[in-house]
């Protein structure tokens, strides 16, 4: 990961970043979401106009429905109209569904051009615009199609969160936890100590939690950007809540589903002997103060044999065998291969609000 990441509470210092980059004088195009684009798109523009001319737009629907293979032939098609060549630059201006669709469609036009992504949500600025990990759902499973492809330059305006609703805001938040949980308790005790001024939305601690995240996530993913080893630990608590994501058909946000992995995950530790019951509520009570869901939201209809179904179907089983990554305490990670059934069904009973997820 050699790209520079710049954070500014403004639009007005992005050209001066594109042109350090050595990006004058190249072609952009930028693609959004219907939402941001309502938002930020005419700011984004005002801000790049003078120094780069007229910079031709896409329009993504909002959310996981834009990371469709429809939409990335429209994306391709739209970039093949603009003109856009070896050397253009695509802007992925919105949540970490527009940069996955649009780095995708990057990764693959003329094998490749580059893009930049400007996150606007807190998901997205502290763990999905760096990494190069790019793709769309396909056949019902998420992310099954996509690409490793790196950004050449992230610009953070974290006043850009200000518009962002409380679900999608916590929704990040659970990411930036689970960098805690995973490699740094001192991040995670950070948090704990200054949960008011999070939940408020305080900028310097804004900006705190967004670069260790991202410190976290640059020191993981160099030397192993194709997910052959270490990288792997970034998935914690998404064996469980990508299919909890898939199983609700994207109703719930990404980083709910995570948190609810989580929980899971911390109960599966717990119940190896691996977690001790004081850390495994922490992690609840952190989670619960920001109103992240604990437990399986009513009415979703789904068994924990469901989850556990869904969960071979993850990108990450090899063999049939599904591997899990649990924490000790916080802050110590661990892959645990083949793990059992019975195991797995059991860690996702903990998040049952009821006894009908408790199958056997
Ligand atoms: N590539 C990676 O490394 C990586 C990592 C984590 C997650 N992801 C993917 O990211 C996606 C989730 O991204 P997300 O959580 O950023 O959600 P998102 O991109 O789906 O956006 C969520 C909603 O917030 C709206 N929105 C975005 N910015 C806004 C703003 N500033 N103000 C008001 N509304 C705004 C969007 O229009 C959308 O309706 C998932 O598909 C997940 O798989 C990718
Ligand atoms: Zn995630």
């Amino acid at each position: 990961m050699t790209y520079p990441v710049h954070i500014r509470s403004c639009w007005s210092d992005l050209p001066k970043c594109l042109a350090q980059a050595g990006l004058n004088g190249r072609r952009f195009f930028i693609v959004t979401d219907e939402n941001v684009a309502r938002l930020y798109l005419e700011d984004v523009q005002a801000a790049l106009s003078p120094f780069f001319g007229h910079m031709p737009h896409f329009i993504l629907p909002p959310g996981e429905a834009a990371k469709s293979l429809e939409n990335t032939s429209a994306l391709l098609t739209s970039f093949a109209r603009a003109g856009l060549d070896r050397s253009s630059v695509v802007v992925a201006l919105g949540g970490g569904a527009v940069s996955d669709v649009a780095g995708f469609a990057a990764s693959i036009y003329m094998r490749g051009i580059s893009y930049i992504t400007v996150p606007t949500t807190l998901l997205a600025m502290a763990d999905s615009s760096v990494g190069g990990k790019t793709g769309i759902d396909f056949i019902g499973i998420k992310n099954l199609v996509g690409s490793f492809h790196n950004p050449c330059l992230v610009y953070i305006n974290p006043a850009a969160l200000k518009t962002l609703d409380t679900a999608q805001y916590i929704s990040g938040l659970a990411e930036v936890i689970k960098y805690g949980i995973i490699l740094d308790s001192g991040l995670f005790d950070y948090i704990c100590d200054n949960r008011a001024k999070i939940a408020a939305q305080n900028p310097a601690v804004l900006e705190k939690i967004i670069r260790e995240s991202l410190r976290i996530k640059s020191e993981i993913v160099t030397g192993d950007e194709r997910e052959a080893g270490q990288r792997r630990i970034l998935n914690y608590g998404h064996t469980f809540g990508h299919a909890i994501e898939a199983l609700c058909n994207f109703s719930l946000p990404h980083g709910h589903c995570v948190a609810l992995g989580m929980v899971c995950a911390a109960n599966f530790s717990h119940n190896m002997g691996k977690m001790t019951m004081f850390h495994v509520e922490h992690i609840k009570n952190l989670l619960e103060f920001f109103g992240i869901p604990v437990k399986l939201p009513k009415g979703l209809g789904m068994t924990a044999d469901d989850i556990y179904n869904m969960m071979l179907k993850d990108k990450k089983v090899r063999n049939g065998a599904l591997a899990l990554i649990i924490s000790h305490e916080i802050g110590t990670v661990e892959i645990i291969e083949g793990v059992e059934k019975q195991e797995v069904l059991r860690a996702i009973g903990s998040i049952s609000r009821d006894s009908s997820l408790c199958s056997e």
